[in-house]
């Protein structure tokens, strides 16, 4: 959940890590620190807070050194302080850690410590670690790259770390399992981060470091073995990110930056795979098992949050072109259920960052059943993409604020383009009706696009419901998952109760609580359900809720009975979500503005949930 990062090289550390510190801060925000070697000395500070806090304090400190590391905090064992905030230093002060993930067996550990003598001055699982790090280095006599290692055979959890020490400072030691790690190879220097973002402006070669590896940068040399001590030759990768990507770019925030880029992220997704004039429609990252997909008795979908409410959208289009039945499972769910899997299932997994602890835990199990698991991931070289057989890149570049929104758009078009490619060679779609679906997906962006220029509308809307306490959302079909997506977006950065339901549904209990204060949006654009969402309107009118439907340009039904409608240009209703939900995003983007919310960075939440 948390960043980290790591220089060492020819530079001053400390600029270039509290700018990765910064460029990490969306993955965990709540403490801050760093560590560098200084006068000979290890130094560290920390502080509660932003990164912007933790240079206030810093100011005026002697912090020069060729050696350094950093960490943006994200809580799981003790509350966001100045003495939990990373790093943690070792009961001699020579060593220090940071780290992300948890260390499950932190308290057997702390207790074995505890009668050895060693003190603590964190609730933090970390502290436990370096203390043992520390523990083993006296006992052993050895080096810190090998305390580190059996310190390693003997923990259980899930960990990215970085380690330095006082007195080897030209060494920086780093290991992973279950949490990212990537290492930047630059000109006699290296860079250690939780993600590509704090790299990219020095170095595009970057090694993604496996479970169970140990790094070791030392003599500007970098060495890789794994725990069992066995040494592995690192794969240098050339990365494929531009600096503005991960910029602001005259943007008040990153997630309204993210919405209006829709249309190009949506576009890069498509682009060299789909071409409609042709029927052209390709997936490059879907060969070998191409046939299991398309002969599949089951597809089992797994995925959380925004992902899991694209898996949504895909269960219905699948089903509806492939005829293959479909079952979406929340991931923290499936695995810990026993599930049923069969040969001739296959599984589709769904993440963003492609590392979100549950998903990654539930890929292993349908693995170790024998599923063939295709990742649909944004971010490159993630751990989930290379726990796929295979899988298909939604390419929508970098997305930093934590409310997901072109990630989303972008997994529901290599969703489509996966279902509508596995129809068409299973002869479950009418070729007339393919074609139709890949000129009305290319026209996606252009769509999405008029979508947008609704925003001077929704701001207005915006101000109107601004101090709602609740919120409804309602949709059918294929925009049910749209509703959810909605209030999902709303609570996460105005903290205003929101509900999502399919319309239909209402009646078995919602409904209650609809009365003049409610505001309930309806998705309600042209489809087979539409007859049925209008009587659906009508009910929550009844009842003298507040309607704010999205409709189908040139709708004269709805706008007669709602209270406000956002019209958005016409879909077919399986490629509907794509534009239908630019509305809701902005929606909740114009109300947690206005409530003086932090969009960007919502309390308690973590763009990357690398724990369960
Ligand atoms: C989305 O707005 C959320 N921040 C969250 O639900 C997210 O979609 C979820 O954590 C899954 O993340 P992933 O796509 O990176 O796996
Ligand atoms: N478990 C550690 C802590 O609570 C690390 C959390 C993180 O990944 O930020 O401090």
């Amino acid at each position: 959940m948390c960043g980290i990062v790591g220089y060492i090289g020819h530079r001053d550390a400390y600029p270039v890590v509290v700018k990765g510190l910064k460029r990490l801060e969306y993955r965990g925000y709540d403490s801050a620190g760093v560590a560098v070697i200084n006068e000979d000395k290890l130094k560290t500070y920390k502080k509660q807070g932003k990164v912007a806090d933790l240079e206030e304090y810093v100011q005026g400190k002697q912090l020069e050194s060729n050696i350094g590391m950093g960490h943006t905090r994200w809580a799981t064992h003790g509350p966001p302080s100045d003495e939990n905030a990373h790093p943690h230093a070792s009961s001699n002060h020579k060593l220090a850690i940071i780290h992300n993930g948890i260390i499950e067996n932190y308290d057997a550990i702390k207790k074995e410590l505890t009668k050895k003598g060693h003190t603590f001055t964190s609730q933090t699982d970390t502290e436990v670690l370096i203390h043992f790090i520390e523990d083993i280095k006296l006992h052993e006599n050895c080096s810190l790259e090998e305390a580190v290692r059996l310190a390693l055979t003997q923990v259980v959890g899930a960990y990215a770390i970085v380690v330095m020490n006082e007195d080897e400072p030209n060494t920086l030691v780093a290991a992973r399992k279950g949490s990212p790690l990537v290492i930047g190879v630059g000109k006699g220097e290296f860079f250690l981060a939780s993600d590509a973002t704090p790299i990219v402006e020095y170095t595009n070669e970057v090694v993604y470091l496996n479970d169970f590896e140990i790094a070791v940068i030392k003599d500007d040399k970098l060495s890789i073995r794994n725990t069992q001590d066995v040494p592995t030759n690192p794969y240098i990768q050339t990365l494929d990110m531009e600096l503005e990507a991960i910029e602001k770019g005259g943007f008040e925030h990153f997630m309204l930056k993210e919405i209006c880029e829709q249309p190009r992220s949506i576009a890069d997704c498509m682009r060299g795979r789909l071409n409609a004039a042709d029927g052209y429609l390709r997936l490059g990252g879907i060969r070998e098992y191409a046939k299991k997909l398309e002969n599949a008795d089951r597809i089992i979908i797994i995925a959380c949050g925004t992902s899991w409410h694209a898996g949504l959208v895909a269960e219905y289009m699948f089903e509806e072109f492939c005829r293959i039945p479909v079952e979406v499972e929340y991931a923290s769910e499936f695995r810990y259920r026993n599930p049923v899997i069969n040969e001739g299932d296959v599984v589709i997994a769904i993440s963003q960052s492609g590392e979100t602890a549950d998903t990654l835990a539930a890929i292993e199990l349908a693995k170790s059943k024998g599923a063939i698991i295709f990742g649909v991931c944004n971010v490159v070289g993630s751990s989930i993409s290379r726990a796929s057989h295979e899988g298909a890149y939604t390419h929508a570049g970098p997305e930093i604020g934590v409310a997901s929104t072109k990630a989303f758009t972008a997994q529901l078009t290599v969703l489509s383009m996966m279902a509508l490619r596995t129809a068409h060679n299973r002869g479950t779609i009418s070729l007339s009706k393919y074609k139709e679906l890949l000129v009305e997906l290319e026209n996606i962006p252009s769509k999405v696009e008029k979508a947008l220029q609704l925003n001077d509308e929704i701001k207005v809307i915006s101000e109107i419901f601004k101090d709602a306490r609740n919120f409804l959302y309602l949709g059918r079909g294929f925009n049910f998952p749209v509703a959810l997506e909605g209030a999902l977006k709303l609570k996460e950065i105005s903290y205003i109760h929101a509900e999502g339901y399919p319309a239909a549904e209402m009646k078995h209990g919602p409904i209650a609580l609809i009365d003049e204060e409610m505001p309930v949006v309806v998705i309600a654009t042209r489809d087979k359900s539409y007859e049925k969402i209008v009587s659906n309107i009508q009910e929550v009118r009844a009842r003298k809720g507040r309607v704010i439907a999205v409709v189908t340009e040139g709708d004269d039904v709805i706008p007669e009975m709602a209270e406000f409608v956002i019209e958005v240009p016409a879909v077919n209703e399986v490629l509907m979500p794509l534009v239908s939900v630019v509305p809701l995003q902005l929606l909740s983007y114009h109300i947690a503005v206005m409530r003086g919310c932090n969009v960007d960075q919502p309390r308690n939440l973590a763009k990357s949930v690398t724990v369960e």
